[in-house]
């Protein structure tokens, strides 16, 4: 297990990477991620690959942030009401540089999908301007400035789709600040499936609904089961993965705004899955299964349900992207 602490940024290490550096624009792919993984609220999360937003970052002459088109969704193109181009502008502020960057978004994943469509902005437009100004920035710090977008977009600060969005695979975030992230290994056989039911869930208003206070024989079940989910992912002990995948904290209140989350959960269990939950503050529902064959039924038994009940919906089947953020071009 690798921790990573945000150390101090420093401008002249900045300078240094930026006077090397010789690239003006790169694109880059910046995924999907399931966030929670059942019992780990706000600090758990895993890396798709199959689904992610496409992002073009440029230097230019003119000082600043500029959001010079979005494609995909109906999203502000004002820097300061843009999650990519807030968590720019944290990165941006850092900095004492004599030009600037234009970001184009070509987003795949709808806002409020439950798949982490605002982390995949805030962390592509700092991935792809570190990238250009030479890597001057670890990911622990790319997280710290991809945080200030992702709170325009659920109104608080949590990591737990940034970090696996910047360092792949299963990432648990020990703390917010100071910020400290956890690398967790990813067995070889796993893989997911989402359901995204096309309806939308603002994060806000899903985090509105939680309890402020839980009881203490949930949270002992709750803190057992993530303890020994992290365990299970480092042994790649399938069986406990299986027997850590329940929350009885969160899932009880927020299943209730996801239509026929009860009968999808138990046809997923039912084709062989390790075990399912909502995906971040939904409404996709994730599951997880040893071996990509599971992993297709599972799909199949979903789209059964689905296709019955007139709502229409998206289905992902992907390996855990242990990569993370890359550049394409
Ligand atoms: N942990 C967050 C939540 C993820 O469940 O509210 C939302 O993207």
């Amino acid at each position: 297990m690798e921790l990573h602490k945000e150390s101090a940024i420093s401008c002249s290490s900045a300078a240094e990477g930026y006077l090397i550096e010789k690239m003006n624009e790169i694109k880059i792919f910046s995924p999907a991620t399931v966030a929670n993984v059942s019992c780990g609220f706000d600090v758990l999360g895993f890396c798709l690959d199959s689904i992610g937003d496409e992002m073009v970052i440029r230097k230019v002459e003119k000082k600043g942030i500029a959001i010079t088109r979005i494609e995909g969704f109906d999203l502000p193109y004002a820097t300061e009401l843009n999650v990519a181009g807030v968590s720019a502008l944290a990165m941006y502020e850092t900095l004492d540089i004599d030009f600037g960057f234009e970001i184009e978004i070509y987003k795949n994943i709808k806002p409020g999908s439950g798949i982490g469509s605002s982390a995949a902005s805030a962390v592509g437009s700092v991935f792809g301007m570190n990238e250009l100004l030479g890597r001057p920035f670890n990911k622990t710090e790319l997280t710290a400035f991809a945080i200030k977008g992702e709170a325009l977009a659920s109104k608080c600060e949590h990591a737990d789709n940034l970090a696996p969005a910047l360092f792949g695979g299963f990432t648990l975030v020990k703390s917010i600040s100071p910020l400290q992230i956890l690398e967790i290994p990813t067995p070889d056989d796993l893989y997911a499936t989402i359901i995204h039911p096309q309806i939308e869930i603002k994060t806000s208003e899903s985090r509105a609904l939680l309890p402020q206070k839980v009881d203490l024989s949930d949270a002992i079940t709750q803190w057992a089961n993530l303890g020994s989910l992290v365990h299970a992912l480092h042994t790649s002990d399938y069986e406990l993965i299986s027997d850590s995948l329940n929350d009885v904290i969160v899932e009880p209140h927020r299943s209730k705004l996801i239509p026929h989350f009860d009968n999808v959960k138990k046809a997923v269990l039912e084709s062989g899955a390790l075990g399912a939950g909502i995906s971040g503050s939904g409404p996709s529902i994730f599951s997880l299964s040893k071996s990509m064959q599971t992993a297709l039924n599972v799909k199949d038994a979903i789209e059964n349900i689905y296709s019955e009940t007139g709502i229409k919906f998206e289905m992902h089947v992907s390996k855990i992207n242990t990569q993370g953020v890359k550049i394409i071009e």
